[in-house]
């Protein structure tokens, strides 16, 4: 006998070529029916090809993991940042308003000025310090204004198999440099794709495609691992862990040179304070937050495979 099985969702995944959207084809698989397009397909800055493309697939969930992340490169793009992080995701809302579907959108600690010690929480005053801050904060305020159901995920300091990252030029850098300078006065929680990925499809799961849509928790959450670290603690972590897992280094991970962000100028300024109070997203969707370590860990298991 041939038992059919109910009609699954559409997802719909953007930015599926990124570390997020990569984890997503993934960690959503099992909802539903996952479409996920790359930016070949699907061009965020091309914004009436991207409303006729979701009329035309009407998921009942959009994911949006397509960014513009060149962080130094926005303060010479500002336009093209904007358009991708600022205008798109408010394209992405309307649609998913009209269609009556879910939006899941990310964000970033660097809408946060980063002054003190006291992790963020959702409610606390944004001030973007680079183009890039900036033109996610627009996406954010976009997304909120179109009135879909809609969560706003803000991360932090994410790093993926998938894709050019910290963990990946630290084993890399580790392998060929006996010597290594790392800034230690910027702190935060290095977070995986692959836990955002998770965190979005239990999110999904519990409260769009099974739970009260009338009550549908919408609005901005923050999500990191949990602990936090500076870029140097970070960095002899991921080195002491490679060299426990048998990776040959030329630089002693406990030697790693410990210097202030204004030895190392960049073109756009990063907050030295990216800690994320996570409580609201805990809280509201029953999760569990690892600690960070594990989660690195993880990650450098798969890039060592
Ligand atoms: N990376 C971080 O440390 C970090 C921290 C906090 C928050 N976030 C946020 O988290 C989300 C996911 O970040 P991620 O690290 O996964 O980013 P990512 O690896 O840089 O991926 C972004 C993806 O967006 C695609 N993209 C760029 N311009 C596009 C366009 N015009 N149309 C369609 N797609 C386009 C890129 O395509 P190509 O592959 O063709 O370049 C890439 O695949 C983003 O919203 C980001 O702002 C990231």
């Amino acid at each position: 006998m041939l038992h059919k099985q109910p009609l699954a969702p559409t997802i719909l995944v953007t930015g599926s070529n990124g570390q997020v959207g990569f984890e997503l084809r993934r960690s959503l698989a099992t909802l539903g029916h996952v479409i996920a397009l790359d930016r070949g397909v699907c061009d965020l800055g091309e914004p009436d090809a991207v409303r006729a493309l979701v009329r035309r697939i009407r998921p009942a969930v959009i994911v949006n993991a397509a960014a513009y992340t060149a962080v130094d490169k926005a303060e010479s793009e500002a336009e093209l940042a904007f358009a991708i992080n600022g205008v798109a995701p408010g394209v992405l809302a309307e649609e998913a308003r009209s269609l009556g579907s879910l939006l899941v959108h990310y964000s970033t600690d660097y809408v946060f000025s980063g002054t003190g010690d006291k992790p963020y929480e959702e409610t606390d005053d944004v001030g973007p310090l680079s183009v890039y801050g900036k033109s996610k904060l627009a996406g954010e305020l976009a997304v909120a204004g179109a009135g879909a159901p809609a969560i706003v995920l803000r991360t932090s300091w994410l790093a993926g198999a998938h894709g050019e990252n910290f963990v990946r030029t630290m084993l890399q850098r580790g392998r060929e440099r006996d010597t290594l300078r790392v800034v230690n006065d910027q702190f935060g929680a290095p977070t995986t794709a692959s836990l955002v990925a998770d965190v979005t499809a239990r999110i999904i799961d519990r409260a769009w495609l099974h739970g009260n849509r009338a009550a549908f928790p919408s609005g901005i959450y923050h999500l990191a691992a949990a602990g936090e670290t500076s870029w140097h603690g970070y960095g002899t972590e991921v080195l002491r862990y490679a060299a426990g897992k048998g990776v040959v280094l030329k630089v002693d991970p406990d030697g790693i040179e410990a210097i202030p962000a204004t030895a190392l100028p960049r073109a756009a300024p990063r907050p030295a304070n990216s800690r994320l109070n996570t409580r609201k997203l805990r809280e509201t969707f029953d999760i569990h937050l690892p600690e960070w370590r594990s989660g690195v860990h993880y990650l450098i298991d798969q890039i060592l495979s």
